[in-house]
Protein backbone atom coordinates (compact mmCIF):
# COMPACT_ATOMS: atom_id res chain seq x y z
CA UNK A 1 0.00 0.00 0.00
CA UNK A 2 1.50 3.32 -1.07
CA UNK A 3 -0.26 5.70 1.01
CA UNK A 4 0.79 4.97 4.88
CA UNK A 5 -2.18 5.18 7.10
CA UNK A 6 -2.23 7.06 10.69
CA UNK A 7 -2.83 5.66 14.14
CA UNK A 8 -5.60 6.62 15.29
CA UNK A 9 -5.58 6.08 18.72
CA UNK A 10 -9.42 6.37 20.19
CA UNK A 11 -10.00 8.33 23.89
CA UNK A 12 -10.70 5.48 26.23
CA UNK A 13 -13.77 4.16 24.67
CA UNK A 14 -12.66 0.76 23.39
CA UNK A 15 -15.18 -0.98 25.45
CA UNK A 16 -14.11 -4.36 27.29
CA UNK A 17 -15.16 -7.58 25.72
CA UNK A 18 -17.75 -8.68 28.45
CA UNK A 19 -19.46 -5.02 27.97
CA UNK A 20 -21.64 -5.76 24.89
CA UNK A 21 -20.43 -9.21 23.73
CA UNK A 22 -23.23 -9.09 21.05
CA UNK A 23 -21.09 -6.04 19.40
CA UNK A 24 -18.15 -7.94 17.79
CA UNK A 25 -16.01 -4.74 16.66
CA UNK A 26 -16.69 -2.02 19.49
CA UNK A 27 -18.62 0.46 17.43
CA UNK A 28 -18.12 3.38 19.83
CA UNK A 29 -14.46 3.67 18.72
CA UNK A 30 -16.16 4.07 15.33
CA UNK A 31 -18.75 6.53 16.38
CA UNK A 32 -15.76 8.41 17.90
CA UNK A 33 -14.37 8.82 14.94
CA UNK A 34 -16.56 9.69 12.60
CA UNK A 35 -17.85 12.12 15.62
CA UNK A 36 -14.77 13.95 15.68
CA UNK A 37 -14.57 14.35 11.79
CA UNK A 38 -17.56 15.97 11.68
CA UNK A 39 -19.17 13.72 9.21
CA UNK A 40 -22.95 14.71 9.83
CA UNK A 41 -22.27 17.89 8.09
CA UNK A 42 -21.79 15.69 4.82
CA UNK A 43 -24.26 14.59 2.40
CA UNK A 44 -25.42 11.09 2.48
CA UNK A 45 -26.72 8.34 4.59
CA UNK A 46 -24.14 5.74 6.54
CA UNK A 47 -24.15 2.18 5.02
CA UNK A 48 -22.94 -1.50 6.40
CA UNK A 49 -22.25 -4.77 5.23
CA UNK A 50 -21.93 -6.83 7.64
CA UNK A 51 -24.05 -5.83 10.48
CA UNK A 52 -24.18 -9.72 12.39
CA UNK A 53 -26.05 -8.79 15.53
CA UNK A 54 -26.96 -5.56 14.78
CA UNK A 55 -25.69 -3.95 18.22
CA UNK A 56 -22.92 -1.56 16.17
CA UNK A 57 -26.03 -1.07 13.68
CA UNK A 58 -28.09 0.00 16.79
CA UNK A 59 -25.20 2.35 17.65
CA UNK A 60 -24.61 3.66 13.95
CA UNK A 61 -28.41 4.30 13.26
CA UNK A 62 -28.50 5.96 16.97
CA UNK A 63 -25.96 8.60 15.07
CA UNK A 64 -27.42 8.81 12.17
CA UNK A 65 -31.14 9.46 13.57
CA UNK A 66 -29.95 12.27 14.91
CA UNK A 67 -28.75 13.88 11.33
CA UNK A 68 -31.80 12.51 9.81
CA UNK A 69 -29.94 10.03 7.84
CA UNK A 70 -30.85 6.18 6.76
CA UNK A 71 -28.09 2.97 7.65
CA UNK A 72 -28.23 0.73 4.68
CA UNK A 73 -27.77 -2.62 6.01
CA UNK A 74 -26.79 -5.46 3.71
CA UNK A 75 -26.25 -8.72 4.93
CA UNK A 76 -27.68 -12.49 4.35
CA UNK A 77 -28.47 -13.34 8.00
CA UNK A 78 -27.60 -17.37 7.35
CA UNK A 79 -24.92 -18.10 9.22
CA UNK A 80 -24.22 -21.33 7.79
CA UNK A 81 -23.39 -19.58 4.05
CA UNK A 82 -20.31 -18.01 5.14
CA UNK A 83 -17.87 -20.66 4.00
CA UNK A 84 -14.53 -18.80 4.50
CA UNK A 85 -12.10 -20.41 6.01
CA UNK A 86 -9.05 -18.82 8.60
CA UNK A 87 -5.78 -18.61 8.69
CA UNK A 88 -5.78 -21.41 11.50
CA UNK A 89 -8.96 -23.44 9.80
CA UNK A 90 -12.05 -21.97 11.28
CA UNK A 91 -14.97 -21.30 9.03
CA UNK A 92 -16.89 -18.15 9.56
CA UNK A 93 -20.00 -19.73 10.46
CA UNK A 94 -18.33 -21.61 12.87
CA UNK A 95 -17.23 -17.97 14.50
CA UNK A 96 -20.92 -17.09 13.98
CA UNK A 97 -22.60 -19.69 15.43
CA UNK A 98 -20.26 -20.14 18.74
CA UNK A 99 -21.10 -16.27 19.24
CA UNK A 100 -24.62 -16.98 18.40
CA UNK A 101 -24.47 -19.84 21.34
CA UNK A 102 -27.93 -21.19 19.99
CA UNK A 103 -29.36 -17.88 18.88
CA UNK A 104 -30.78 -17.39 15.33
CA UNK A 105 -28.77 -14.49 13.51
CA UNK A 106 -31.86 -12.62 11.89
CA UNK A 107 -34.18 -12.70 15.29
CA UNK A 108 -31.15 -11.23 17.05
CA UNK A 109 -30.26 -8.67 14.71
CA UNK A 110 -34.08 -7.69 14.76
CA UNK A 111 -34.20 -7.69 18.81
CA UNK A 112 -31.08 -5.25 18.67
CA UNK A 113 -32.43 -3.14 15.70
CA UNK A 114 -35.71 -2.66 17.20
CA UNK A 115 -37.25 0.67 17.40
CA UNK A 116 -35.06 2.04 14.62
CA UNK A 117 -36.80 4.04 11.65
CA UNK A 118 -33.61 4.95 9.97
CA UNK A 119 -32.23 1.31 9.00
CA UNK A 120 -32.92 -0.43 5.87
CA UNK A 121 -32.13 -4.24 5.76
CA UNK A 122 -31.25 -5.53 2.76
CA UNK A 123 -31.39 -9.54 3.59
CA UNK A 124 -28.88 -10.57 0.39
CA UNK A 125 -25.11 -11.57 -0.55
CA UNK A 126 -23.43 -8.31 -1.02
CA UNK A 127 -22.82 -9.27 -4.43
CA UNK A 128 -26.02 -9.20 -5.79
CA UNK A 129 -26.05 -5.43 -4.34
CA UNK A 130 -25.68 -2.54 -6.75
CA UNK A 131 -27.43 0.96 -6.00
CA UNK A 132 -28.70 3.43 -8.40
CA UNK A 133 -26.47 6.78 -9.33
CA UNK A 134 -28.48 8.68 -7.44
CA UNK A 135 -27.55 7.10 -3.98
CA UNK A 136 -25.51 9.21 -1.58
CA UNK A 137 -23.25 8.11 1.49
CA UNK A 138 -21.38 9.91 3.60
CA UNK A 139 -19.78 6.90 5.71
CA UNK A 140 -19.85 3.03 4.96
CA UNK A 141 -18.33 -0.14 6.79
CA UNK A 142 -17.25 -3.32 5.80
CA UNK A 143 -17.47 -6.58 7.56
CA UNK A 144 -19.04 -8.86 5.93
CA UNK A 145 -17.46 -11.96 4.23
CA UNK A 146 -14.01 -11.91 4.38
CA UNK A 147 -12.54 -13.51 0.98
CA UNK A 148 -11.23 -11.41 -1.30
CA UNK A 149 -13.75 -11.21 -3.69
CA UNK A 150 -15.96 -10.01 -1.61
CA UNK A 151 -13.69 -7.73 -0.24
CA UNK A 152 -13.01 -5.95 -3.23
CA UNK A 153 -17.00 -6.50 -4.54
CA UNK A 154 -17.90 -4.35 -1.13
CA UNK A 155 -15.74 -1.65 -1.56
CA UNK A 156 -17.29 -1.55 -5.16
CA UNK A 157 -21.04 -1.20 -3.63
CA UNK A 158 -20.03 1.64 -1.52
CA UNK A 159 -17.56 3.32 -3.09
CA UNK A 160 -18.78 4.84 -6.42
CA UNK A 161 -21.82 6.49 -4.27
CA UNK A 162 -19.24 8.03 -1.35
CA UNK A 163 -19.31 11.68 -1.46
CA UNK A 164 -16.33 13.72 -0.70
CA UNK A 165 -15.18 13.54 2.30
CA UNK A 166 -16.74 10.67 2.92
CA UNK A 167 -15.29 8.14 5.09
CA UNK A 168 -15.15 4.05 4.10
CA UNK A 169 -14.16 1.45 6.86
CA UNK A 170 -12.70 -1.38 6.34
CA UNK A 171 -12.73 -3.74 9.28
CA UNK A 172 -9.93 -7.12 10.23
CA UNK A 173 -7.18 -4.99 8.13
CA UNK A 174 -3.98 -6.47 9.32
CA UNK A 175 -5.55 -9.36 11.11
CA UNK A 176 -3.72 -12.37 11.11
CA UNK A 177 -6.60 -14.79 10.76
CA UNK A 178 -8.14 -13.05 7.45
CA UNK A 179 -5.36 -12.49 5.13
CA UNK A 180 -7.69 -12.19 2.40
CA UNK A 181 -9.12 -8.74 3.72
CA UNK A 182 -5.47 -7.29 3.57
CA UNK A 183 -4.56 -8.34 -0.17
CA UNK A 184 -7.76 -7.13 -1.19
CA UNK A 185 -7.76 -3.86 0.86
CA UNK A 186 -3.75 -2.98 -0.11
CA UNK A 187 -4.96 -3.72 -4.09
CA UNK A 188 -7.35 -1.29 -3.44
CA UNK A 189 -5.60 1.34 -2.10
CA UNK A 190 -3.07 0.67 -4.52
CA UNK A 191 -5.42 1.08 -7.52
CA UNK A 192 -7.26 4.06 -5.96
CA UNK A 193 -4.73 6.13 -4.58
CA UNK A 194 -5.58 8.93 -6.56
CA UNK A 195 -8.92 9.04 -4.78
CA UNK A 196 -7.93 8.75 -0.81
CA UNK A 197 -6.87 11.70 0.56
CA UNK A 198 -6.21 10.46 3.90
CA UNK A 199 -6.27 7.22 5.74
CA UNK A 200 -6.46 5.76 9.47
CA UNK A 201 -6.18 2.84 11.49
CA UNK A 202 -8.21 2.39 14.48
CA UNK A 203 -7.93 -0.59 16.75
CA UNK A 204 -11.15 -1.80 18.56
CA UNK A 205 -12.06 -4.92 20.43
CA UNK A 206 -9.92 -8.22 20.35
CA UNK A 207 -6.98 -5.53 18.98
CA UNK A 208 -8.70 -5.55 15.79
CA UNK A 209 -8.21 -2.92 13.25
CA UNK A 210 -10.33 -1.27 10.63
CA UNK A 211 -8.44 1.08 7.95
CA UNK A 212 -10.76 4.00 7.33
CA UNK A 213 -10.31 5.71 3.83
CA UNK A 214 -10.97 9.40 3.32
CA UNK A 215 -12.50 10.18 0.06
CA UNK A 216 -11.00 12.95 -2.07
C1 LIG B 1 -17.85 -10.61 11.44
S1 LIG B 1 -19.55 -10.54 11.20
C2 LIG B 1 -19.90 -8.82 11.34
C3 LIG B 1 -19.72 -8.32 12.75
C4 LIG B 1 -20.28 -6.95 12.98
N1 LIG B 1 -19.74 -5.98 12.07
C5 LIG B 1 -19.94 -6.56 14.42
O1 LIG B 1 -18.85 -6.04 14.66
O2 LIG B 1 -20.77 -6.82 15.33
C6 LIG B 1 -19.68 -10.77 9.47
C7 LIG B 1 -21.09 -10.63 8.94
O3 LIG B 1 -21.03 -10.68 7.51
C8 LIG B 1 -22.14 -11.35 7.03
N2 LIG B 1 -21.86 -11.86 5.70
C9 LIG B 1 -21.24 -13.01 5.37
N3 LIG B 1 -21.23 -13.16 4.03
C10 LIG B 1 -21.84 -12.07 3.52
C11 LIG B 1 -22.15 -11.66 2.20
N4 LIG B 1 -21.84 -12.41 1.14
N5 LIG B 1 -22.79 -10.47 2.02
C12 LIG B 1 -23.11 -9.70 3.11
N6 LIG B 1 -22.85 -10.05 4.38
C13 LIG B 1 -22.23 -11.22 4.58
C14 LIG B 1 -22.40 -12.44 8.05
O4 LIG B 1 -23.74 -12.91 7.98
C15 LIG B 1 -22.06 -11.73 9.35
O5 LIG B 1 -23.21 -11.16 9.90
Amino acid sequence: MSLEPVFFRPSDRVPPLDDDPDDFMGYEVLVDFLEQRALQQLDGDFIEIGAFMGRGTAKLAALARRYDKMVYVIDPFEPGLDQTLSKSGIKASEVYEAFLRGRSMLETYQESTRGFDNILTIREDSRKVRFGGEQRFCFGFIDGCHDQVHVENDYYVIWPHLVPGGILGLHDYRFDEWPEVTTAVDKIVDRHSDEICEAYEIEAKYSIRSLLLVKK
